[in-house]
């Protein structure tokens, strides 16, 4: 599994979520990540912010679907505006966590042409303990179940993620379990 970047601030750590539309995927990711990273007591050292690679919905709330699911597993889904992504920010986040392939190549297109840029983006799953690497699936044309799917990746890694923004930001490598050689 990936390694955290170490953070460009000793002690603080800044994350944008990233997906195409900001009203589905990245939106539920913020809620489901701020909410560990709360309960973690990490909330005054990570900054999270969610954005989208296209700007069709600047302003909007969630989608009904993905606030209705984060709801029903008692998440505050309210207060969410979509935000597009803006490439000046590559040059003070710590980790730009793409939703899927075509957000990562979008993102590493806007990353580029500044060296140090690219090695701050990454796709969210790379953090999935359960299955490192995947896509969350983008779930906009399909039913209710595409939802509850990206709740179920988005849980998984967002508790993953949270255990190593703890060690990186207490001072440690951030390495996966097992990792080292004994
Ligand atoms: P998201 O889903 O990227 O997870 O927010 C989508 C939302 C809107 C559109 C596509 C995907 N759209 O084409 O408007």
């Amino acid at each position: 599994m990936a390694d955290l970047p170490p953070p460009r601030t000793p002690g603080e750590y800044r994350i944008a979520l990233v997906c195409l539309g900001n009203i589905c995927r990245s939106p539920m990711a913020h809620v489901v990540l701020a909410e560990r990273v709360a309960e973690a007591g990490l909330a005054d050292r990570v900054t999270l912010t969610s954005s989208g690679t296209g700007g069709w919905h600047v302003g909007n709330p969630m989608d009904d679907r993905a606030a209705a699911t984060l709801t029903h597993a008692g998440y505050d889904a309210s207060r969410h505006r979509a935000r597009r992504f803006e490439p000046a920010w590559l040059d003070e986040l710590d980790l730009a966590l793409a939703m899927d392939r075509q957000n990562l190549a979008d993102l590493a297109d806007l990353a580029d042409p500044v060296s140090g840029r690219r090695e701050r983006v990454r796709l969210f799953r790379d953090f999935d303990p359960q299955e490192p690497g995947g896509e969350v699936p983008d779930p906009y044309y399909g039913g209710s179940d595409g939802f509850e799917e990206v709740l179920t990746m988005v849980e998984r890694t967002a508790a993953s993620l949270v255990d190593r923004l703890a060690l990186v930001l207490a001072g440690h490598r951030a390495d996966p379990p097992g990792s080292r050689s004994r």
